[in-house]
C-alpha cells in the first residue's frame, strides 16, 4: 500500500477500505506516514468527505492505536463527557467536580485548544504545577478517592487522533464531520468510561455552523458509540455567542470558580446542570434528570462542587490556594475596554472571529510548537440581546502586548452588529439525542 495512491484515491471521491485505514493509521502513528502527506489527506477528506462506513473504520482504527485503558478497578459506573469545542467553552471546570460531589464516579479524558476553540487542560494549566500526564494507576486511585480526574491523552492513549488532532489545529482541516466524530468518539472509546455526555456545539463559534450538520454529527457519535456497547447522548448547545463572558484561559478558569460559588453566568450554568443531570442519570445515582437537578443545585449552593474542585487541583499537583485567591492566576499586563460607538441592541456576535481574537492575543496555537500565554483573552460585558449606550464598555481585552490589544479591539468593535430592537433569545439547549 501506499500513501500517495490513498490521497489520490480520496481526492478522486473513492471510498477508503477497512485495510487501508488501518494500514494508513499504523503507518502514520509509527512516524512512516510524514505529516505533510496526511495534511493533504486531512484536506482532502475536508472535500469530499467520508461514508459512514470510512468514519467508523476511522474511529475504530484509532482507538486501537493505542491502549484500550481498563477502568474495571473503579468502582460503579464511570461517566465522561465531551465537547465538540466551542468559544468561552469553560464546561468541563465546573462540571467535572459538580458531579463528582455527588460521588459519581467522573473520569475525564481532555484536550487541548483546537482551531479556534480552547481546550481543557490549556486552561486547568493556568494553576502552578497542575499536570494531567497521570499513569493509569493515578487516574484511578484518584477517581476512587475523590471521584475525579482529568488526563490529558498519553502517549499511549489514541496516540494516531493524538498526532492527527495537532496535525489538523494547525493545518485548516478541523472543521470536517467525519474527523471531529472519529477524533471525538476514539478516544471516548480507549478511555474505558460507561456512559459518555457529548456536547455538540452548533452556531458561529461552533466547527457545526448549522443545527442539521451539528445534529447529524451528534446522530454518528451516537451510533458509534452504540455500536461500541456504551451509553451515549448528544446535548445540542448554542455556540452564537460565547459561552459565559471571559474567553481565554485563565480568565475562563476565573469565571468557572465564581460558577463553582454559584455566582456565574446563567447560561454556563444551565449547560452545566443540564449534562451534569443527564451525567448523573446515567451513573445511577438519581431516578431522573428533575431529581439529579435538584442534588446539583444543592451541592453548588452548599459549597460541596467547589470543595471538590479543589481536592481535584491539589490531587493534580496545583495549589488549590490559587483558587481560593483566582487574583494569583496568570493575569495580562494591559487590560482595556472597547465602547460602543452607538446605542442599541446587541444582535449577533461573530463568535468565530473572538475565539480568532483570543488566538492573535496569544490564547491559542498557530504552529504545534507555539507556546500559550494564559494570561490573555477577553471578557465580554454585553452579550446577544443586552441593551448598550454609546460609550459603554462592550467587553474588556487583556494582553500581554501593545500592538495586539489594538488590533484586537478593533477587530472586536467589528465583531459586534446591533439593530434597535430587541432580539429574540434564542434557546441555549436546541436538542438532546440519546
Ligand atoms: N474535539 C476533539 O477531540 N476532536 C475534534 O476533532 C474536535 C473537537
Amino acid at each position: 500500500m501506499n500513501m500517495y495512491e490513498l490521497i489520490v484515491k480520496k481526492k478522486r471521491g473513492g471510498e477508503l477500505a477497512k485495510g487501508e485505514i488501518d494500514w494508513m493509521i499504523r503507518e502514520y502513528t509509527a512516524g512512516r506516514i510524514p505529516d505533510y502527506q496526511m495534511s493533504a489527506m486531512m484536506m482532502a477528506v475536508c472535500f469530499v468527505g467520508m461514508s459512514a462506513e470510512e468514519t467508523k473504520d476511522l474511529t475504530l482504527a484509532m482507538a486501537h492505536s493505542g491502549d484500550m485503558l481498563d477502568l474495571s478497578a473503579i468502582r460503579g459506573i464511570k461517566v465522561d463527557k465531551h465537547s465538540t469545542g466551542g468559544v468561552g467553552d469553560k464546561t468541563t471546570l465546573v462540571l467535572a467536580p459538580l458531579v463528582a460531589s455527588l460521588g459519581v464516579p467522573v473520569a475525564k479524558m481532555s484536550g487541548r485548544g483546537l482551531g479556534h476553540t480552547g481546550g481543557t487542560i490549556d486552561k486547568l494549566e493556568s494553576f502552578t504545577g497542575f499536570y494531567t500526564d497521570l499513569t493509569p494507576e493515578q487516574f484511578i486511585r484518584n477517581v476512587n478517592t475523590i471521584h475525579i480526574a482529568v488526563a490529558g491523552q498519553t502517549a499511549n492513549l489514541a496516540p494516531a487522533d493524538k498526532k492527527l488532532y495537532a496535525l489538523r489545529d494547525v493545518t485548516g482541516t478541523v472543521d470536517q464531520m467525519s474527523l471531529i466524530a472519529s477524533s471525538i468518539m476514539s478516544k471516548k472509546l480507549a478511555s474505558g468510561a460507561d456512559g459518555i455526555v457529548l456536547d455538540v456545539k452548533t452556531g458561529d463559534g461552533a466547527f457545526m455552523k448549522s443545527l442539521d450538520d451539528a445534529r447529524a454529527l451528534a446522530e454518528e457519535m451516537v451510533s458509534i458509540g452504540k455500536l461500541a456497547g456504551k451509553d451515549v447522548s448528544a446535548v445540542i448547545s448554542d455556540m452564537d455567542q460565547p459561552l459565559g463572558s471571559a474567553v481565554g484561559n485563565a480568565l475562563e478558569v476565573k469565571e468557572a470558580i465564581r460558577t463553582l460559588k454559584g455566582q456565574g453566568p446563567e447560561d454556563l450554568e444551565q449547560l452545566v446542570l443540564v449534562l451534569g443531570s443527564i451525567m448523573t442519570v446515567k451513573a445511577g445515582r438519581a431516578e431522573n434528570t428533575e431529581e439529579a437537578e435538584r442534588l446539583l443545585r444543592d451541592s453548588l449552593e452548599s459549597g460541596r462542587a467547589f470543595e471538590v474542585f479543589k481536592a481535584f487541583i491539589r490531587a493534580q499537583g496545583g495549589d488549590p490556594e490559587e483558587a481560593e485567591h483566582p487574583e494569583l492566576l496568570p493575569s495580562a499586563a494591559y487590560q482595556e475596554a472597547v465602547c460602543a460607538e452607538r446605542d442599541g441592541f446587541v444582535s449577533d456576535i461573530r463568535t468565530e472571529e473572538i475565539g480568532r481574537i483570543c488566538l492573535l492575543l496569544g490564547g491559542g496555537r498557530e504552529t504545534k510548537e507555539s507556546a500559550i500565554d494564559l494570561s490573555v483573552g477577553l471578557v465580554l460585558c454585553k452579550k446577544k440581546g443586552d441593551a448598550v449606550k454609546k460609550g459603554e464598555p462592550l467587553a474588556v481585552i487583556h494582553a500581554s502586548d501593545p500592538g495586539k490589544l489594538s488590533e484586537a479591539k478593533k477587530r472586536l468593535l467589528e465583531a459586534y452588529e446591533f439593530t434597535s430592537q430587541k432580539p429574540e433569545a434564542a434557546p441555549l439547549i436546541k436538542d438532546i439525542i440519546s
